[in-house]
């Protein structure tokens, strides 16, 4: 796709933090993150925060965490955002690999993620992706709003 061809991929930084949360805003309304929770995550050294820029202007970003368990690693997609005028381009999947690639770059085996039911969109974008549905979570976004959690194995 075209676009791609200017889109550049680097770490968001909490100088970032006005536009982010302006597209976290037109993503998800009511539901979005609050400004200092964003901020939390831009400063917190344990998670990874990737934007995607076409020429000057952030087109969406990415925040995902590592997380220690037993004997392994795994990889916790936060929050996938790509503003309304730039979707079906190919930016949504091209930060996730490039979250996935960093992952694995630094020994995560499994990446997981939670995903809104009704959420066509981004359940269409995971499946293609490789993200297996693993769970149905009951009331997980506020009553009535169930979410899926779904999990793809990085390495084989
Ligand atoms: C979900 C979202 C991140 C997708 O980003 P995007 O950059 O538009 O996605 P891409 O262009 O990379 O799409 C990749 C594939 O996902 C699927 N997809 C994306 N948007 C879709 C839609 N509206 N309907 C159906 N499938 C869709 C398609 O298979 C698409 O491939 P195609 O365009 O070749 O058919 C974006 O719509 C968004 O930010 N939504 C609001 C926030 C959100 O829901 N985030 C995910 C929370 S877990």
């Amino acid at each position: 796709m075209a676009v791609l061809l200017f889109l550049k991929v680097k770490p968001a930084t909490i100088n970032d933090l006005d536009v982010l949360h302006e597209i976290e805003r037109e993503c998800f309304t009511i539901e979005a993150l609050p400004k200092e929770q964003i901020a939390r995550l831009l400063e917190n050294p344990n998670t990874i925060s990737l934007g995607a820029w076409i020429l000057e202007e952030v087109a969406g970003f990415i925040i995902g965490s590592i997380e220690d368990l037993d004997e392994t690693k795994a990889g916790h997609v936060y929050t996938l955002d790509i503003a309304v005028k730039h979707r079906r381009q190919g930016i949504g999947l091209r930060l996730l690999t490039e979250l996935e690639r960093i992952f694995t770059a630094k020994g995560v085996e499994t990446c997981y993620l939670e995903v809104g039911v009704d959420n066509v969109a981004a359940r269409e974008l995971y499946r293609k992706q490789g993200y297996t549905e693993v769970d149905t979570l009951s009331d997980y976004y506020h009553k009535g709003g169930h979410g899926v959690r779904l999990v793809k194995r990085l390495k084989t």
